[in-house]
């Protein structure tokens, strides 16, 4: 395809710059939003009179057509082609003449793609939203199910506390509900439009950028016309979203990867949601939740990727700036395709409530109840935490934890102990008692059951 721009110059471009210049293979993606803004633009230059209505009609009807027969597969994108931007605008003037040339009147591909990426950022990000709210629906559908499922909390991989497994799965909740946060906000900052900038210092055309917003539903115009064609922060904010995602998910995903071993056996995964290994027939390995851990490695690439780029380059627009496309769209491919599997893979695991609770058991998890026990009958808490530890010590030492200790044991640590040191100690009564705002109780759970509920309902 000859250059929109030859005019310049006396040679014809060579083979392999074209092709290391040409950005048309990933960015045909945006072809959509390229269509969108351009019909936008077009409306525009007729209402205030740079184009004549006719044309805008020719515009308006020769992009639709493009629209449809690209979604239909009728028209393919031509790879010779600079970039998404010229090939719609060079098909359109094939199609309808002298209208198609009139459609780049004040407009530069600076703001074009600009406002393309835009728009490609806040689909991504409303379609990311949706996913995250349906993996937080599975989260609390676990939780649900699990508001007096008793397990081993840790702190450093180590037993510490009781807690249940829906006060477990309620924690992911709250990042995730931070996540989605995070998109909306970052969203508001997306949606300023860029359109009308121009190359990087406006137009003397008298452009209605107002009327283009509007058009759009954006939210405001760029208040600046060399910002507006220099700024990518709105997609490294959505790639600084996304790697914020996928640390959540890898926590998970190692969570899963710990539970479905030997050695803890909290979980059995579905068969559909594991893999075989080629040579051991005993293997069945977590390969979904390793794959998801191993890709927000990739994610936060991306993210490290987009910020190099951007990082030095003098304003206004350079061509680095189209290296922000194939990471994002990386990115939000992962993300995708990420927390939809797992969500999957986690609505068909089957918990295992007593072996979480067997474990529960093993370990000391009710050490500090125990010494709470102590504080309550009139000890300071560091005195009675100095000889809950001897207990555990002799514990440790006489294979025994702390509810098949005989009372006249407790006794030699503390006159204190008494009989009802057996419900302190008690697993569920540590469980149940902790009914703080937040804590693992039945009581405080269903609370903040209700509470993502309705984070999700809004
Ligand atoms: N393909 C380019 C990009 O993605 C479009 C903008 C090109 N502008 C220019 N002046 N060369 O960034």
């Amino acid at each position: 395809m000859s250059k929109m721009w030859d005019g310049r110059f006396g040679k014809e471009i060579d083979k392999d710059v074209n092709d290391f210049n040409s950005s048309i293979m990933f960015d045909k993606r945006l072809y959509e939003e390229d269509i969108k803004g351009s019909l936008a633009h077009a409306a525009m230059l007729a209402a205030v009179g740079i184009i004549s209505y006719d044309d805008s009609q020719l515009i308006t009807d020769g992009l639709t057509a493009i629209l449809d027969d690209l979604n239909s597969g009728k028209l393919v994108f031509d790879m010779t082609a600079e970039d998404i931007h010229m090939f719609i605008e060079a098909e359109l003037t094939k199609r309808v003449g002298d209208a198609g040339k009139r459609l780049h009147t004040a407009r530069s591909r600076n703001d074009q793609v600009a406002l393309d990426m835009r728009m490609y950022v806040v689909k991504e990000t409303n379609a990311i939203i949706e996913i995250i709210k349906s993996f937080i629906k599975t989260l609390v559908g676990i939780a649900e199910k699990n508001t007096s499922t008793l397990m081993p909390g840790y702190t450093h991989l180590q037993q510490a506390q009781p807690v249940t497994l829906a006060e477990h799965m309620l924690a992911y909740c709250a990042m995730f509900l931070r996540d989605i946060d995070r998109l909306n906000d970052s969203k508001k900052r997306t949606l300023v439009l860029p359109l009308g900038a121009c190359a990087l210092a406006g137009t003397t055309f008298p452009i209605d950028r107002q009327y283009v917003k509007d058009k759009l539903d954006f939210n405001e115009v760029g208040f600046n016309s060399m910002d507006c064609v220099s700024d990518r922060d709105f997609v490294i904010e959505l790639l600084s979203n996304i790697a914020l995602i996928m640390v959540h998910i890898s926590r998970l995903a190692e969570e899963v990867i710990l539970w479905a071993s030997a050695e803890f056996k909290f979980i059995e995964l579905d068969d559909a949601y594991a893999t075989g290994s080629s040579i051991m027939p005993n293997k069945k390995n977590p390969d979904v939740a390793e794959l998801a851990r191993g890709k927000s490695g990739r994610v936060i690439g991306d993210l490290m990727g987009m910020l190099a780029v951007m990082k030095g380059i003098p304003l206004a627009y350079n061509k680095d700036m189209q290296e922000d496309k194939e990471c994002l769209f990386d990115a939000a491919d992962t993300v995708k395709q990420v927390v939809t599997i797992f969500g999957k893979m986690l609505e068909t695991t089957t918990f295992s409530d007593g072996n979480m609770a067997k474990d529960a058991e093993k370990g000391f998890i009710n050490a500090t109840d125990c010494a709470d026990y102590l504080v309550k009958k009139g000890l300071p808490f560091r005195t009675a935490y100095k000889i809950v530890g001897s207990i555990i010590g002799y514990c440790i030492k006489n294979g025994k934890v702390l509810t098949s200790m005989t009372l006249d044991e407790y006794k030699e640590f503390s006159e204190f102990f008494d009989k009802d040191v057996y419900d302190a100690v008690n697993l569920n009564t540590c469980l149940n008692k902790r009914t703080s705002e937040g804590a693992p109780s039945k009581v405080s759970v269903e609370k903040q059951i209700k509470t993502v509920k309705g984070k999700l309902g809004k």
